[in-house]
């Protein structure tokens, strides 16, 4: 059971508060999740009147059905200050408002800040912070949670790492990866380590490649002010697809605790690098217009608030190699795009074919592959070779499945379960500071790359994304897998 706690989200009425934070807390609501002593306390310079925007998000994406009775209840737990965030006076009426709160219900100063904000803003609110007195607990304690991507290349997530130090230690600094809440994700590790068949097989010796897709069939429709300038590196691989990276390939930690965990992920993204040359090794591309389903899709610079001659990308794809005895020589092959032909988000580990193949299996082209399906349709796949009935040997690839759906009960939402762990002060499933400056470092050199040779070309709407990315795998005899 969490602490007693006050939940403090900057930036109540943006995008991913009202999509995903909310949403949350109110299925945590709905499941007798949060803790008696509990409130939530929104800020934003539109706050003030933002109940009914908040009540329409929880209808639109909770989990739950809404349940106006829970609704209800968890509306006398919110309390929202209008404030901006380099005005002195919001955090004052915040400081005073926290103080009520903990003597209303008998709890200490115990408070999670959530900077649902741009990084150029966390410098300003935590000093504002500091100025009321709100960084330093008197009996309590503090949890500072950040969003992703920290920063925008190595130097400035360093630098915002000295500014969060100014005001927080730093065990009270979550950094969030939703996708460390996936349930899918976490079974990574479960499938590796709990089983005895797979690792012995986890090697160079045995494993041809690696492919880590995250495609997603949505644009970037109403999000121009967070996403152009970013693009999809800085999106998601920095983050996400470097993190499924590094459960895949790390060794297996001393215990399932966060400290053993994060010791293994730093090892081994301490290791991983871009593999070169990178026009050849790498790919970008921005969607352009396209039709799906006789619907015509906008290109991007078509989308709200994205110039004409905008050189975000929408779709990347990279090549990095693990410089250690288990891995050296197997490439990953990693790429992610908007307004791609479907949503999906994978890791397919391929294989080494057997030294004497059967020439009925080489004919039918069969190919050992694990599929770890984060979504949708989580699940497991394995492909294999089987003999068809009938005279002869004819071999058919067939696969092995696993849903996770049909064996469990549905699992929470990422963010459910993170801001849970956040109240909890279970730091297992947020990536520290190591992790994050080490996804910069493998980046960055593309990231500069890319800067300096103009605007992405573009691809269209609806479709696997730019031709660029096969030949990065058809240059050594290698497919993506089918999207
Ligand atoms: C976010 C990115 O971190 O993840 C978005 O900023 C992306 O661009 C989203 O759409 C995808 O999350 P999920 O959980 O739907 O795969």
């Amino acid at each position: 059971v969490a602490d007693l706690s006050s939940l403090v989200i900057f930036g109540i009425t943006g995008d991913l508060a009202r999509k995903k934070l909310v949403p949350a807390i109110y299925d945590l609501a709905h499941c007798g999740q949060l803790p008696a002593g509990f409130d939530l306390v929104g800020f934003a310079r539109d706050a003030a009147n933002s109940e009914p925007v908040l009540r329409e998000s929880v209808i639109a994406h909770a989990r739950r059905p809404f349940d106006p009775a829970v609704w209800q209840a968890l509306t006398q737990r919110i309390h929202l200050v209008e404030g901006s965030f380099d005005d002195p006076g919001g955090f004052t009426q915040l400081a005073s408002l926290l103080a009520v709160l903990d003597q209303r219900r008998g709890k200490p100063d115990n408070y999670v800040f959530y900077l649902s904000v741009p990084p150029s803003a966390f410098a300003t609110v935590c000093g504002r912070l500091a100025v009321v007195g709100l960084n330093r607990p008197a009996r309590g304690w503090r949890r500072v949670v950040v969003e992703k991507p920290f920063g925008h290349d190595l130097p400035s997530s360093r630098a915002l790492e000295v500014v969060l130090a100014q005001y927080f230690p730093p065990s009270s600094i979550y950094r969030i990866d939703h996708y460390l809440g996936k349930e899918t994700v976490q079974n990574i590790l479960a499938l590796r380590f709990a089983n005895g068949m797979f690792e012995p097989l986890w090697n160079n010796r045995h494993i041809d490649h690696v492919q880590i897709t995250m495609a997603e069939s949505v644009g970037v429709t109403g999000r121009a002010g967070y996403y152009d300038g970013v693009g999809a590196a800085r999106d998601v691989i920095q983050n996400h697809l470097l993190q499924l990276l590094a459960l895949i390939a790390m060794e297996e930690p001393v215990g399932f605790d966060a400290d053993s965990i994060a010791a293994e992920k730093v090892k081994i993204l301490s290791a991983t690098e871009l593999l070169g040359p990178l026009d050849q090794t790498s790919a970008r591309g921005q969607y352009g217009p396209g039709i799906d389903d006789d619907v015509r899709l906008p290109g991007l610079t078509e989308e709200d608030g994205f110039p004409a001659d905008s050189s975000t990308e929408t779709f990347a794809a990279l090549t990095v190699g693990i410089t250690t005895r288990r891995w050296a020589g197997v490439p990953f092959y990693i790429r992610t795009g908007k307004r791609l032909a479907r949503r999906t988000t994978e890791i397919a580990v391929t294989f080494t074919p057997p030294a004497h193949g059967s020439p009925a299996a080489r004919a039918a082209g069969v190919s050992n592959v694990l599929v770890f399906r984060v979504q949708p349709d989580d699940g497991i796949e394995l492909h294999i070779g089987a003999k068809r009935p009938g005279g002869g040997m004819q071999i058919q690839p067939v696969s092995l499945g696993m849903d996770f759906r049909s064996v469990f009960d549905p699992a929470p939402e990422a963010y459910e379960r993170l801001i849970g762990d956040v109240l909890r002060g279970d730091g297992t499933l947020f990536p520290r500071r190591a992790e994050v400056e080490h996804s910069w470092r493998i980046i960055d050199p593309l990231l500069q790359h890319w800067a300096t040779a103009g605007r992405p070309g573009t691809y269209p709407a609806g479709t696997s994304g730019p031709a660029s990315a096969d030949d990065i795998l058809s240059r050594s005899g290698r497919v993506w897998r089918t999207l």
